[in-house]
C-alpha cells in the first residue's frame, strides 16, 4: 500500500487532535506501525484512515486514489477493511461462531453455509476451535481477541486496522495474539497497527510513524528509528518506554 496524507486535521469540538499531519510512504508498504504517547492521535488517525470517521480537513489517498469522505464512500471503504480495537468488541448476545457468521451474511452477502465454513476454518486457525457455540464472555480475554481477529479477517479485507490489539491482555495472551498478527503479515495481509509493543514493532521492522501531539514526529523503518532516533522527542520517548 502506498499511503499519502496531506495536511490532515481533526477536531473534536474545539480540541485540535490532528494538526496538519503529513505522511508519504517511501515505498509500497505492507505494514505501517503507529507508535507514540497516549493521547497523541494514533486512534484518531487510524479511524480516519479506515473511514470510520471523516477528517475536519486535509486529504488521504491509498495507492494514489483519494478517499472520499461522504457517507456512501465511507461505507464502501469500511467494507473492504477489517478492524480490531483494544477492547474485544464482540457482540455479547451472539455466540462466538455467530460473531463471525452474522457480519459475513448481513454485511458481505455470503451464504450461510459459506459463512459457517469460514467461521469454523478461522476458529481452528486461531486456536479457538470447538468454542463456536459459547458466549464470548465464556472465553478468556486472549481467546476473545483471537475471535475478534478472526472476525476482522473473515471477509478477506484488503487492509486490516489494529488499534492496540494486545493492550488489554496478559503477557501470554499478548504473545498468542502477536503470533497471529505475525502470521497475517507473513501471509501478505496489509496492516495498519497502533501499538505500544516496541519489541514487536522492532521485530516487524516495518515503516513506522511516531505520532505525538497530532503530528508525525518521525517516520522510517522501525529498527533504524528505535536504534538511532533523530529528534530529541523520539530519543526521550524511546528512553522512557524501553527503560525496563
Ligand atoms: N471521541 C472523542 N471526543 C473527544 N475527544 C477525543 C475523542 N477521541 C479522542 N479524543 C481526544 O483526542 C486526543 C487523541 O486521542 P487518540 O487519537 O485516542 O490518541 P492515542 O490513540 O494516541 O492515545 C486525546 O486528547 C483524546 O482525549
Ligand atoms: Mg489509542
Amino acid at each position: 500500500m502506498r499511503l499519502n496524507i496531506e495536511r490532515l486535521c481533526h477536531q473534536y469540538g474545539k480540541h485540535l487532535v490532528l494538526e496538519n499531519l503529513e505522511f508519504q510512504s517511501p515505498a509500497d508498504e505492507r505494514v505501517l506501525c503507529l507508535i507514540g504517547p497516549s493521547g497523541g492521535g494514533k486512534s484518531t488517525l487510524l479511524r480516519l484512515l479506515g473511514g470510520l470517521e471523516s477528517p475536519s480537513s486535509g486529504a488521504v489517498s491509498w495507492d494514489g486514489e483519494e478517499v472520499n469522505y461522504d457517507e456512501r464512500s465511507m461505507r464502501a471503504l469500511r467494507r473492504e477493511c477489517g478492524f480490531v480495537f483494544q477492547q474485544f468488541n464482540l457482540f455479547p448476545h451472539l455466540t462466538v461462531e455467530k460473531n463471525i457468521v452474522v457480519p459475513l451474511v448481513k454485511v458481505h452477502g455470503w451464504s450461510l453455509a459459506e459463512a459457517r465454513d469460514r467461521a469454523v476454518e478461522l476458529l481452528d486457525r486461531f486456536g479457538v476451535a470447538g468454542q463456536g457455540d459459547k458466549a464470548p464472555d465464556a472465553l478468556s480475554g486472549g481467546q476473545q481477541q483471537c475471535v475478534a481477529l478472526a472476525r476482522a479477517v473473515a471477509h478477506r479485507p484488503k487492509r486490516l486496522f489494529l488499534d492496540e490489539p494486545t493492550s488489554a491482555l496478559d503477557p501470554e495472551m499478548t504473545a498468542e495474539v502477536l503470533d497471529a498478527i505475525r502470521e497475517f503479515v507473513d501471509g501478505g495481509q496489509q496492516i495498519v497497527l497502533a501499538t505500544h509493543e516496541m519489541g514487536f514493532v522492532r521485530a516487524l521492522d516495518a515503516e513506522t510513524l511516531l505520532i505525538a501531539d497530532g503530528s508525525v514526529v518521525e517516520s522510517g523503518s522501525a529498527a533504524a528509528m528505535l536504534d538511532a532516533p533523530k529528534s530529541e522527542f523520539a530519543q526521550r520517548f524511546f528512553a522512557k518506554v524501553m527503560r525496563y
